[in-house]
């Protein structure tokens, strides 16, 4: 096989315990950016570092497929392959550009402002919960419960059912975490999701059954219900994975960018204060939290045919891992990368991804950061660490499980 580095283990979720390898990510990147990583019990990967070679990846889909062998280095068995296979993340065009355009649009920017003020008031919320109490412990206190009702409210869910949705997102998130994961069967609550959901479009198309002239709820699932994909309306089953997907994809990531970004702040508390002082300056901090703390460190493809990559003799069928931890501090692309810069400009990152799977909640998610950022500096006065933050064990999720903090009005 090719090169490898007996210093990273990036498919070992202890590997990422005590912080990201940035150093010795540095090191390899510079003279081997595509390397070779060893899996214990199934074949390795290619771990792709480079920031143009993780941009030739995502944007070469005829050469990696997303499809294949879906978008974790970890093989599935077929059945969950074939799950994984209905969302957006794991098709392959011509069908994944089928189920995407008519989606584009209900994502876009100008659509998603005008969710602001739910986001704001749900953030107020959150904070003044946060203010009753002495110490927090800010992951689960207080940023986890901003996405899933954002994603409640986008997809006119009813706001009682909002605390069960959160729940089930937070079991699904706990993965190779046994300290999340306790007893929790992760399939048993996608499944529940699943059924909710379904459930929830049934009801829907009944109820515009029975009542025909009616106007419908101006909300995402009217859209997707009312949507014909490739001729025909989506079906009961593929609306409960869409829904899934949605819930899944937005929730530990905005959930990580809200904490870690928080964390990297309290880290350079010089910066903190120029917010403060500049609140005009979040979103560029919230795209710098992004880029220095990426929730997510890889998406998977799959190598279609014999290809060459940063030097790499990559074979057909072999799998490749796009690292946006590593890309993200190219020293080709970025001055200064191991530097926090709030007011970092141009910011080419990649955590949202590049190309035909470029997040498709990207404005949701700015939104959802900008807005976040904004409420809880004006909300409080003092925000200092109260306790060790405590980091996920995962190869694929970069944030925290815990992050003790005093704030005060
Ligand atoms: C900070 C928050 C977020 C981060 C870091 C993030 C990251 C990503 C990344 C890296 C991809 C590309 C995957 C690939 O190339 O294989 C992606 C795709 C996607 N994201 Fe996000 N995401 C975030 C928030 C959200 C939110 C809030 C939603 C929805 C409500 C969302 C929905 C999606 C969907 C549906 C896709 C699949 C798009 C496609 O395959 O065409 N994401 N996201």
């Amino acid at each position: 096989m090719g090169q490898s580095s007996p210093a990273l283990r990036l498919a070992d979720p202890d590997a990422f315990v005590d912080g990201v390898p940035h150093e010795v990510l540095a090191e390899v990147r510079a003279t081997t950016p595509v390397l070779w990583q060893e899996m214990d019990d199934q074949p390795g990967f290619w771990a792709v570092l480079s920031h143009a070679d993780v941009v030739t990846v995502a944007r070469r889909t005829d050469v990696f497929s997303a499809s294949l062998g879906g978008i974790v280095v970890e093989d599935m068995d077929p059945e969950t392959l074939e799950m994984v296979r209905g969302m957006l993340l794991a098709m392959d065009p011509p069908r994944h550009s089928i189920y995407r355009a008519p989606l584009a649009d209900t994502f876009r920017a100008s659509v998603m402002a005008a969710l602001e003020p739910t986001v704001r008031s749900i953030c107020r919320e959150l904070m003044d919960r946060a203010a009753e109490q002495v110490e927090v412990e800010f992951v689960h206190d207080v940023t986890s419960g901003l996405p899933t009702r954002v994603i409640g409210q986008l997809m006119g869910v009813p706001e009682s059912d909002w605390e069960r949705l959160h729940e089930l997102a937070q079991q699904q998130a706990a993965g190779q975490d046994p300290d999340l994961a306790g007893d929790t069967d992760l399939s048993a609550a996608s499944i529940e999701m699943a059924m909710y959901a379904i459930e929830f479009a049934a009801e829907r198309r009944a109820t515009a059954e029975r009542n025909p002239d009616a106007e419908p709820p101006a909300d995402l699932s009217t859209l997707v219900l009312a949507q014909e994909f490739n001729g025909v309306p989506m079906n009961e089953i593929d609306f409960g994975s869409f829904f899934v997907q949605l819930v899944t994809a937005g929730n530990d990531t905005s959930r990580t960018m809200l904490s870690s970004g928080l964390h990297v702040l309290l880290e350079h508390p010089e910066q903190l204060a120029t917010l403060r002082e500049e609140p005009s300056g979040i979103p560029s901090a919230v795209e710098e939290i992004l880029r220095y703390a990426n929730p997510l460190h890889y998406f998977r493809r799959t190598a279609t045919c014999d290809t060459e990559l940063g030097g790499a003799e990559i074979r057909s069928g072999d799998k490749v891992a796009m690292y946006y931890t590593s890309a993200n501090r190219d020293e080709e692309v970025f001055d200064d990368p191991q530097r926090f810069d709030v007011t970092r400009s141009p910011n080419p990152h990649l955590s949202f991804g590049i190309g035909a799977h470029f997040c498709l909640g990207v404005h949701l998610a700015r939104l959802e950061g900008r807005v976040f950022f904004e409420e809880l500096l004006a909300g409080f006065g003092g925000i200092e660490l109260a306790g060790e933050p405590v980091r996920i064990r995962s190869n694929l999720n970069n944030g925290l499980k815990r992050l003790p903090v005093q704030l005060t009005r």
